[in-house]
């Protein structure tokens, strides 16, 4: 059976963790491909909230195989913390694999992130400070500590001597080998048992007939090739990443489903060409309770930009669009939808700019579609539904769920999507 890619379409928060939790119902495998904590992944489930860091969102379900793929950073006190809330909770991480490729993100990591930022000032890029970016960039200088390194405390000491006599110089209070192991003893003997050839374990599953969801961090406006640069993360969010991130090969993957919000959000710096002014901006924030589930810090709020959209589209491949938090647009009587830019030119396009100054100075063009006023719950009224068909249209693609609650319940689901029918 071939897999799956769930990933975000926006700049993040999109509610990936709610659809890839819908769909590990009727999956057996849930992989996470890149990023790390910086990510933050709600699942509201039966009156209980589960905040998601590093741990795929199909941990929920007993039986299944949640995998932390090569392409991921890790931060081990983290992890252990995670999988010590879940077990807290009742719920068991025995399905949980880590791969021995993904790398450690490391108390310098962590240290470094916040300095460049603090240096940065004002042109910083607003991380979620949890070292993602010096992990990312000691994986690609060959100065990495790898998840398989915590098998041998010899191994390990060795590599903190070796990263050591680097990073020290970098620190204001440097750090001993020998001390560092002995206090990350405790958290390597807790991650081992979880340790396993995580692309061979997927590469068997898909051949056993096994249905499998590989689950993006982050959105695809973060990418660091093909996203917002530098206001991005560090790693490849888009599907393009899920097989390199697992191990498998990209013949594997045969359909890419978007999350995206029926509005946008951005958290961290950045332009934003549909960000709400005025009042709204505030209204839909308080509305879609939009402040960060890994730093708390308030969202950014814009318009649908379908621009962006379409461009997600792309760069993804996408076979059909999740779209989530409808519900939350049922307070306003009108609602814009960005479907062009206007560049500093005067020109119009619908085409994401190449260029960065182009993206800076887009003007959104928006179509104003009328609102529905009335609660969601298990059909869309008139309006919302044209609203959904709106998208559909925008994006030639086939809208497959609407998100009308935070809740696992309050999904529709589209069995006859209006793209695909005309
Ligand atoms: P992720 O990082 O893409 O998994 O998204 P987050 O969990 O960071 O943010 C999405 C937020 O929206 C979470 O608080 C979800 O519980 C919530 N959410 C997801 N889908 C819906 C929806 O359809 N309606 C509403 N109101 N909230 C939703
Ligand atoms: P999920 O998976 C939203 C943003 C940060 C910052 C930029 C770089 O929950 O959608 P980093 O710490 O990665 O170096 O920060 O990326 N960012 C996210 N924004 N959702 C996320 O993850 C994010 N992970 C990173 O705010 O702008
Ligand atoms: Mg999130």
């Amino acid at each position: 059976m071939p897999a799956t890619v769930i990933v975000g379409a926006q700049w993040g928060d999109e509610g990936k963790g709610k659809i890839v939790d819908l769909l590990a119902q009727s999956s057996e495998y849930v992989c996470r491909y890149q990023g790390g904590p910086n990510a933050g992944h709600t699942i509201v489930s039966g009156g209980e909230t589960f905040k998601l860091h590093h741990i795929p969102s199909g941990i929920l379900y007993e039986g299944k195989i949640s995998v932390i793929g090569a392409g991921c950073v890790v931060d081990p006190r983290l992890l252990v913390q995670e999988i010590d809330a879940l077990e807290a909770r009742g719920i068991s991480t025995a399905g949980l694999r880590l791969s021995g490729n993904a790398h450690l993100i490391m108390p310098w990591h962590v240290a470094s992130d916040s300095a460049s930022e603090r240096r940065l000032g004002r042109l910083q890029i607003g991380t979620t400070r949890r070292g993602i970016g010096p992990a990312y960039a000691d994986k690609a200088s060959r100065l990495g500590i790898r998840v398989q390194d915590v098998l041998d405390p010899k191994i390990l000491r060795q590599k903190f001597e070796t990263a050591l006599a680097e990073k020290n110089r970098l620190l204001d209070e440097p750090l001993e080998a020998g001390d560092l192991a002995d206090r990350m003893e405790e958290c390597a003997a807790r991650l081992r048992p979880y340790i396993a050839d995580t692309s061979l374990l997927v590469e068997r599953a898909l051949k056993e007939g096994q249905k499998v969801l590989l689950e993006g961090a982050q959105g695809t406006l973060l990418d660091l090739d093909h996203g917002t640069y530098p206001f991005v993360t560090s790693s490849n969010p888009i599907a393009g990443a899920a097989a390199t991130g697992i191990g498998i090969g990209p013949t594997r993957i045969e359909s890419v489903i978007g999350v995206a919000k029926a509005y946008v959000t951005r958290v961290g710096e950045g332009p934003f060409p549909t960000e709400i002014e005025g009042p709204d901006q505030a209204r839909v924030r308080d509305l879609g309770e939009e402040y960060g589930t890994t730093t708390g810090r308030e969202r950014r709020c814009g318009w649908l930009d379908l621009v962006g959209l379409r461009f997600a589209a792309r760069l993804n491949g996408m076979t059909s669009l999740a779209l989530t938090k409808l519900d939350v647009l049922s307070a306003f009587p009108e609602i814009p939808v960005c479907v062009r830019y206007r560049l500093p030119d005067g020109t119009e396009t619908d085409e994401f700019p190449a260029h960065q100054s182009d993206f800076h100075h887009a003007q959104p063009v928006y179509e104003t579609l009328p609102g529905w006023q009335e609660p969601l719950d298990g059909s869309l009224p008139r309006a919302a539904q044209r609203y959904v068909e709106f998208v559909e249209e925008g994006l030639e693609l086939d809208v497959i769920m609407v998100g009308t609650g935070a809740d696992r319940e309050s999904v529709i689901t589209r069995d006859q999507p209006a793209y695909s029918r005309s």
